[in-house]
């Protein structure tokens, strides 16, 4: 078999096999095909597309191509949770708690924030000495122990997809649907869980920012995920604007334990109700998404998921006595409120912008090597649809330098549309995609 006869087969709108298609896969990742014949390759995939056996095969062979994590010595039907990622995405630091009480086993591979939206595992870090380095052995141990464990993506995972995703970064070949929902899932299989619940985010501050393609991409990953044999859920929410109100590592980290106090945003409750219902129906704790639900809400009442919560932290190094003292979180010096330049309804809110105030303050990465302020960010008072007064706070800003505030301060006031007009509020669930 030849890389050449392949790109040409598919610059022709030819379908690959399954055998060609684990070739290309094993000599990229061995680094006997080259870089410049897969630039070709996922060019040509690109534009020609590929069927639903093709992009089912590359998944497969993605997922196979290093260590596929064996949770087999942990307990009960596993769930794994993934979003496509987005601002105020705190949903993780919530949901596994409260389905964890649940008793449902949550054994989870997170990242780290990189550009406008923030990471499970930096947020994570707001807990003085919490690490999710730790090994296989301890994260299986830690799952049957207290139901919970988090750990950071090893390399060894889908390493095939680490390296094609960096080459797709830079050779205009990232937007495809077979692509992306390939990538997302080949890491997911790989990562060992029974079944598999995702959050599609769609809208300004998402990576698919039309809605018809965020239910493409969900039904995709749904196929895929079905295909290899894992019971597979997703859930398509807006990312119009940010989730929740708190957008910034340790302020979100407060609002997700505000949230398992039964004092948490209604959207952001939404979304984890939601999602912790398929979660808990996948893994046989409910016989329907409206008891798992009610049980969630228990967990919450009498709670045993905040419980849950400062048992993780401090399984995993970390002072588990923050989650019930949040005020010793880390904080910033500066704090101050953005009022409102005039009357009137918030009609938009531009959402990766509000990620890159963020940013900007010091609350996200530029590059991977980049160290991160987690005391920083915004904490929204108003969100679409919300009436304001002209000098009423917009939100709280906290930053730790003066210069920094005002450039964010600025930007935030560019990504606000106030005008007279009244605005109908939108669901944040836009739909469930389960087949
Ligand atoms: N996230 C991924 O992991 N892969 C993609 O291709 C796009 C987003």
């Amino acid at each position: 078999m030849r890389m050449y006869d392949l790109i040409m087969k598919k610059r022709n709108g030819g379908a690959l096999s399954t055998e060609e298609i684990r070739f290309m896969i094993k000599g990229f990742t061995l680094g006997e095909i080259p870089d410049y014949q897969m630039s070709a390759m996922m060019m040509a995939i690109y534009f020609q597309g590929m069927n639903e056996d093709e992009t089912l095969a590359l998944t497969m062979e993605m997922a196979k191509s290093g260590d596929m994590l064996d949770l087999s010595d942990i307990n009960g039907i596993k769930v794994d949770k993934h979003s496509t990622g987005g601002v105020g995405d705190k949903t993780s630091l919530a949901l596994t708690p409260m389905v964890a009480a649940l008793g449902v086993p949550v054994a989870k591979m997170s990242g780290r924030g990189l550009g406008h939206t923030g990471g499970t595992i930096d947020k994570l870090e707001s807990f003085t000495g919490f690490s999710t380095e730790i090994s296989e052995q301890q994260f299986k141990d830690n799952v049957n122990k207290i139901g919970i464990a988090i750990m950071g993506q090893t390399a060894e995972l889908a390493p095939a997809d680490k390296k094609l995703y960096a080459l797709r970064d830079v050779t205009a070949t990232v937007d495809n649907m077979s692509l992306i929902a390939s990538s997302i899932m080949s890491k997911k299989l790989a990562a060992g869980a029974d079944a598999i619940v995702l959050d599609v985010k769609t809208g300004s501050g998402a990576f698919m920012k039309k809605e018809e393609d965020s239910f493409e991409l969900a039904r995709e990953m749904v196929r895929l995920g079905k295909g290899a044999g894992r019971d597979t859920v997703a859930v398509v929410s807006d990312m119009d604007q940010p989730l929740g109100f708190a957008v910034g590592n340790a302020l979100e980290v407060r609002e997700a334990i505000d949230t398992l106090n039964g004092r948490g945003p209604k959207d952001f409750e939404e979304l984890c109700l939601t999602l912790g219902s398929y979660m808990a129906l996948a893994a046989g704790k409910a016989q329907s998404v409206d008891e798992a639900r009610k049980k969630l809400i228990g967990c919450i009442e009498d709670g045993s998921a905040l419980k849950k919560l400062a048992e993780f932290v401090a399984a995993q190094g970390g002072d588990g006595e923050l989650v019930y003292h949040p005020e010793r979180l880390p904080q910033a010096s500066i704090i101050e409120e953005i009022p409102s330049p005039s009357d009137g309804y918030i009609q938009k809110i531009v959402c990766d912008e509000i990620g890159i105030c963020s940013l900007i303050l010091g609350g996200g990465r530029e590059t991977k090597e980049s160290s991160i302020d987690l005391s920083v960010g915004l904490v929204l008072h108003k969100k679409v649809g919300d009436a304001v007064k002209k000098g009423e706070s917009l939100a709280t800003i906290h930053a730790n330098d003066s210069e920094k505030l005002a450039a964010a301060k600025a930007r935030f006031l560019a990504a606000y549309t106030i005008n007279d007009t009244p605005v109908t509020k939108k669901p944040l669930i836009k739909g469930i995609v389960n087949g």
